[in-house]
């Protein structure tokens, strides 16, 4: 999948939550393309701060579901926890011993992620303005 990068189609419409899915995509495209440099340790430092960085992301959106009596909340929940549950699986293998980064993997990354922020995350931002504008 060439040219996975941050496009303005990609806004949610929410400033921070826009800011770390661009910080999700930057993990991503490290991986991608890691550069000459890059050994063992960065890699293992990359995945690690993906898995981490994800966790702190979702948790971030799911408080404000919560907040919201977002309706769509338990569907949601079930994707991101499909994705940790991958990204985990992922970060363990390179701590097992895992030296390269996989295209299969990659591939899921991506389209997970674009695909969840289209539709998922795009949902609940119409549920937020649908919400707000109702108050
Ligand atoms: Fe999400």
């Amino acid at each position: 999948m060439p040219d996975f990068a941050w496009n303005d189609s990609y806004s949610v419409g929410d400033e921070e939550f826009d800011s770390h899915h661009k910080q999700l995509i930057r993990y991503i495209q490290i991986l991608d393309d890691p550069g000459e440099q890059a050994d063992l340790d960065f890699l293992r430092a990359i995945v690690d701060g993906l898995v981490a960085y994800t966790n702190y992301h979702f948790s971030a959106e799911e408080v404000v579901m919560r907040e919201t009596d977002y309706p769509g909340l338990d569907r949601h929940l079930a994707q991101h926890a499909e994705f940790v549950d991958k990204a985990t699986r992922f970060r363990d293998d390179f701590r097992d011993g895992a030296v390269t980064v996989g295209d299969e993997i990659l591939d899921y990354l991506k389209l997970w992620l674009v695909k969840h922020i289209l539709t998922e995350d795009r949902g609940f931002t119409r549920y937020r303005e649908k919400t707000l504008a109702a108050s």
